[in-house]
């Protein structure tokens, strides 16, 4: 188990029977008592990636501020404590917006995105009085300048632009190359169009930038290169109105035994050095340095419990493991091809038996989990532990072939709490009329 020690929460051992146990508390006896698939998150694990990234930023820049990015998990659970710790939060929606709002978060802590933001959604960010609101197109800025002067109140602004970096990711991850739906690229004029277009807008206030340059990247180089650009642009371009920076997110974590990524600490200081360098060699003032981390908050606080049950042998092709959920409940390994490690919670200590595919029950082939899962001998009613699920899973969930989305756990020094109740089956029909 130990082996996997990076992927898991830092609370996860092994208890006298075997069982694997997280937080305090025995996942065995978590499953039996929640059902299974069940979403289990460590509370210390968010509570200390949160404070390692304010103690990381706060070390470099006090006025800065750690925005949580809530499309990696926005239930209100840990909405509310990622507040408790004094992140603010990033929204990429009318969804995500009420989200937030609805777990406390002051409005003026709140930075809305979004690439396609409707007028709903604008009337909605302006009524609650959402402090940022992060451009994304020219439409956006004039419908949201219209409609902040007929309620005739004042919108703080940051212009996102792609920089043109291409980061080493997945290519449906990487956000901040040239050819993108996000943003204004810097190439071209598209960046200074949208600039000139919050300067005469009547009712947006211009604060500076925001670029994202793609998620789980373990490469730093990638916010030097972006940060070197943004500082030309601006020196040439922003004089006084780059009064704030926003790097956006991105630092990976680890899903498999060999993966390395960068300490939140390492995160910081390339993110912080790579904008404090490239502005003295403008000649820029220092500005205050906004980040907007999802995946690393909560991906290795959380992981899914699942119970095998079939177990089928292709005679000279391979075994197969089925589980209870798929697809609907883990996305990312069908979408992005992403690659997990799997244990077994009741026989934590087990030895390996060879590789086997872990799937799911859902009606696609290509519903898999798992390709070669390193598991011990597997059998019906084990119960399978995904670590580092935390992130972007239960949040891109459906409910494809029926099948009800899973209760959510958080645990805590021995003790469990439901925070996310299991679909039921009237759920899924509830919305029909
Ligand atoms: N800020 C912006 C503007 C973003 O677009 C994103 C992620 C983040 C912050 C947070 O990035 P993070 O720190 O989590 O890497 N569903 C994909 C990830 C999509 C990320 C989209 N944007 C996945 O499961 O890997």
């Amino acid at each position: 188990m130990m082996s996997l020690a990076q992927v898991l929460p830092q609370s996860a051992t092994t208890t006298p029977e075997g069982h694997l146990s997280v937080g305090g508390c025995d996942l065995v006896d978590l499953a039996t008592e929640f059902g299974t698939p069940l979403v289990v998150y460590d509370e210390g694990e968010l509570r200390s990636a949160a404070r390692r990234y304010r103690e990381a930023f706060a070390a470099h820049a006090p006025d800065g501020e750690v925005l949580y990015a809530s499309k990696a998990f926005y239930a209100q659970a840990v909405l509310r404590l990622l507040r408790e710790e004094g992140l603010s939060v990033d929204v990429a929606s009318g969804g995500e917006l009420y989200a937030a709002l609805r777990a406390g978060f002051p409005p003026e802590h709140i930075y809305m995105h979004g690439n396609a933001k409707d007028a709903g959604e604008i009337g909605e960010l302006l009524d609650a009085g959402v402090g940022t609101v992060i451009v994304d197109s020219l439409d956006e800025i004039g419908l949201l300048d219209r409609m902040a002067a007929e309620r005739g109140v004042r919108q703080r602004v940051l212009v996102r632009v792609t920089p043109g970096v291409k980061p080493s990711t997945h290519s449906y991850i990487s956000t901040g190359q040239l050819d993108s739906k996000f943003g204004f690229s810097l190439e071209g004029g598209a960046a200074l169009a949208a600039v000139e277009a919050v300067r005469a807008a009547r009712a947006l206030d211009l604060e500076g930038l925001h670029c994202h340059i793609g998620s789980q990247l373990f490469d730093l180089a990638g916010y030097r290169a972006a940060a070197s650009l943004l500082a030309d642009f601006g020196a040439r371009h922003l004089d006084g109105d780059l009064r704030t920076l926003d790097m956006g997110g991105g630092l990976g974590i680890a899903y498999t035994r060999g993966d390395e990524p960068p300490s939140v600490e390492a995160w910081a200081d390339a993110v912080m050095e790579s904008v404090r360098t490239e502005w003295a060699r403008v000649g820029l003032p220092m500005p205050r340095i906004l980040v907007e981390p999802g995946r690393s908050i909560v991906g290795r606080a959380g992981l899914t419990l699942y119970r095998v049950g079939v177990v089928k042998d292709v005679p000279g092709v391979r075994r197969y493991a089925a589980v209870d959920g798929g697809m609907s409940d883990l996305l990312r390994p069908m979408l992005y091809g992403a690659t997990y490690e799997a244990l077994l919670a009741n026989r934590a200590d087990a030895e390996p038996a060879g590789a086997l595919r872990l799937v799911g029950k859902h009606c696609e082939s290509g519903d898999v989990l798992i390709q070669e899962a390193q598991l011990p001998d597997t059998r019906p009613g084990d119960l399978v532990c995904l670590p580092a699920t935390g992130a972007y899973g239960v949040s891109m969930a459906s409910n494809y072939n029926g099948v009800p989305r899973p209760a959510i756990v958080f645990v805590d020094s021995g003790r469990a709490r439901l925070v996310t109740r299991r679909e039921t089956y009237a759920d899924l029909v509830a919305r029909d009329l």
